[in-house]
């Protein structure tokens, strides 16, 4: 008997051979209707945790619930058939043991139907790693500015910026890369450092303002359509949806004030020969008020 997809989608290793090929392009995307559009043009769309901060108004990732991870990853899949979706795995559901990592991971599987998890740390994570992707679970690592960290980080601050910090950021990639990671999102690294994290290791790197000499890029989609109120440097704007929605709104609110919206293309008419057999109208009386006792 042979099996036969109904869809062939981008899998963890399609990603993974295009290192040092063409760059890979990606981007973030938590609802369907925008991931149909991206599906168009992207290898692989991040259900990234930062959702938390873009759509749920949180100041960082760490309050995001896996429910949530899960209940956008489901629509992220719906939307897209060409690219790998990736969903991120949230503060609080991989660090504390591989198993419960196993079994939270496994869980975000099977509930969306996507293709790999993410997670943050290096060689903090290692161990997790080689644990998940030798029980079939795809993992592409995370590692420089780790923003579920941001707590003991301090901030959400450029990291590798003295030659100094390099040595232990470079182990973090060789490590999750060794332990089978089959992509590392470099984010916020001084691009030198990026550019030889991506010489040093078979994988592809994805840079989030790291390098362009990254094996691919990623962005917030929401953050480079001009939407979101504030953007880290390493954003280039290429849209601006936040003032086109704006704009369109306002014109609404301002038919609506008008009664110009909506018109007559807007409403239903009755059938032909309906209008004679209409009631008369009925005034609206005011409701007499009930006395207060
Ligand atoms: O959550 C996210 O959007 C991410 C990207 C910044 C890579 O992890």
């Amino acid at each position: 008997m042979s099996i036969h997809f109904k869809r062939r989608r981008l899998m963890a290793p399609d990603i993974a051979a295009r290192k040092g090929g063409e760059p890979i392009v990606a981007l973030t995307s938590y609802h369907a209707h925008t991931a149909a559009i991206a599906d168009n043009h992207c290898d692989f769309l991040l259900v990234g945790d930062s959702l938390g901060m873009v759509m749920h108004g949180y100041e960082s990732t760490v309050p995001v619930p896996l429910d949530l991870m899960i209940m956008h990853g489901r629509a992220v899949v719906r939307g897209s058939n060409k690219a790998l979706v990736v969903v991120d795995m949230p503060f609080g559901t991989y660090e504390e043991s591989p198993p419960i990592a196993f079994r939270n991971a496994a869980r975000v599987m099977k509930e969306t139907d996507c293709g790999a998890v993410k997670l943050e740390g290096g060689r903090r994570m290692a161990e997790t790693v080689r644990y998940l992707v030798d029980r079939g679970i795809p993992v592409m690592a995370h590692i420089g500015l780790t923003p579920q960290s941001v707590n003991v980080l301090g901030g959400f601050k450029t990291q590798g910026r003295t030659v100094d910090q390099w040595h232990a950021i470079e182990e973090d990639a060789r490590l999750v890369a060794e332990a089978g990671a089959f992509a590392v999102v470099l984010e916020a690294l001084t691009a030198p450092l990026a550019e030889r994290i991506t010489k040093a290791i078979p994988v592809p790197t994805i840079g989030i303002g790291a390098s362009p000499g990254c094996d691919g890029q990623i962005l917030v989609m929401e953050d480079m359509l001009g939407l979101s109120p504030s953007v880290p440097k390493f954003v280039k704007k290429f849209g601006a949806i936040g003032a086109a929605i704006d704009r369109a709104i306002g014109a609404y609110a301002d038919e609506v004030r008008a009664r110009t919206f909506p018109g007559p293309e807007h409403t239903y008419s009755l059938k032909t020969d309906e209008a004679e057999r209409q009631p008369s109208p009925q005034r609206a009386t005011k409701k007499p008020k009930t006395p207060s006792t």
